[in-house]
């Protein structure tokens, strides 16, 4: 039984199969529709969620199999005071895998611990979230048709920008990869990203807080909200919120062909005028999240 708590848990050759099967499952959903037949997910969501609960939901439904959970912590037992442990233990006998949110760094990984069946980490705190990374490789790979010879700007909150992290150790294990880290200096990547994988592994990377100055050398634009939620102190956020809004007249400088990501839900960064650039890729990116969420639902429970 195998769980995924980090995405580089997943060796580059699974990541390959797991995007193979999004597309094939994007090409022929039929074949998928009874996959799960007769199998649980529980989405055990202890935080806001659009996206990635909606996503793992439907995909289990196109796999045939059935959904049960909560989408706020209040409506469980932790109200109560149960810890995730027992939770996990719990849900076990219920679901057959499951997928967790929490707001506390580690909370997937405690559950792993004590659960019986997989556990997905859909997102812990500030930390990881490794099927949004699934879900940007798939776009990338629909994009561009490759994960290796990019130049990738990740502009915004690179602090608290979970998606962010995962993603940087992802793309650190292709070839000739450039990250522009575009962010202001109280919200560059932690400690933890620059040295035990930029600086490790020996990547090219470059901080910089001007989007203007990075625009015109990346293959890919990946912005990122300022994460509220996660600031100490509200003065802090108000004064970073509006760091860096991408719109038209700044896309002037950008390459024909540049891939403008975004993990959503966007609050100001993009301004909607971007959503008809046909590089605006990001509600494109949504979409993928269902297909290779399908697919890592299949291979955590070894369905062939
Ligand atoms: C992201 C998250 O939850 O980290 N959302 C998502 O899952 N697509 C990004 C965010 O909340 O800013």
């Amino acid at each position: 039984m195998r769980s995924l708590i980090d995405i580089l848990e997943l060796s580059t050759q699974e990541i390959d199969e797991l995007v193979a099967v999004a597309e094939d499952i994007i090409a022929n959903p039929v074949k998928y529709s009874e996959k799960c037949h007769g199998k649980k997910l529980a989405t055990l969501f202890f935080e806001p969620s659009t996206r990635t609960r909606l996503s793992f939901e439907a995909a289990m439904y196109e796999l045939g199999g059935n959904v049960l959970g909560f989408s706020e912590a209040s409506s469980s037992s932790a109200s109560k005071g149960e810890s995730v442990a027992d939770t996990a233990r719990i849900v076990s006998g219920y679901a057959d895998i499951i997928a967790m949110r929490h707001p506390k760094e580690g909370a997937p990984l405690v559950a792993s611990m004590y659960a019986d069946v997989p556990i997905i980490n859909a997102g812990d705190g500030g930390h990881n979230h490794p099927t949004q990374t699934l879900t940007d490789l798939l776009t990338i790979h629909r994009e561009k048709g490759r994960f290796d010879n990019l130049t990738i700007g990740l502009c915004g909150d690179l602090k608290f920008g979970r998606t962010v992290h995962s993603l940087i150790g992802a793309m650190s294990r292709y070839s000739n990869i450039k990250f522009v880290l575009i962010s202001p200096n109280e919200l560059k990547v932690p400690d933890y990203i620059r040295n035990d994988i930029l600086i490790k592994k020996g990547m090219d990377f470059e901080e910089t807080a001007s989007l203007e100055d990075a625009m015109p050398k990346l293959d890919i634009l990946y912005m990122t909200r300022i994460q509220r939620e996660r600031f100490f102190n509200e003065a802090e956020y108000l004064r970073l919120k509006d760091s860096y809004i991408l719109d038209t007249d700044k896309l002037r400088t950008a390459k024909k062909d540049m891939c403008i990501l975004h993990p959503l839900p966007r609050v100001n960064e993009i301004s909607t005028a971007v959503d008809d650039d046909p590089r605006a890729a990001y509600f494109r990116q949504a979409r993928n999240g269902k297909y290779i969420r399908m697919a890592l639902i299949m291979k955590l429970l070894e369905v062939k």
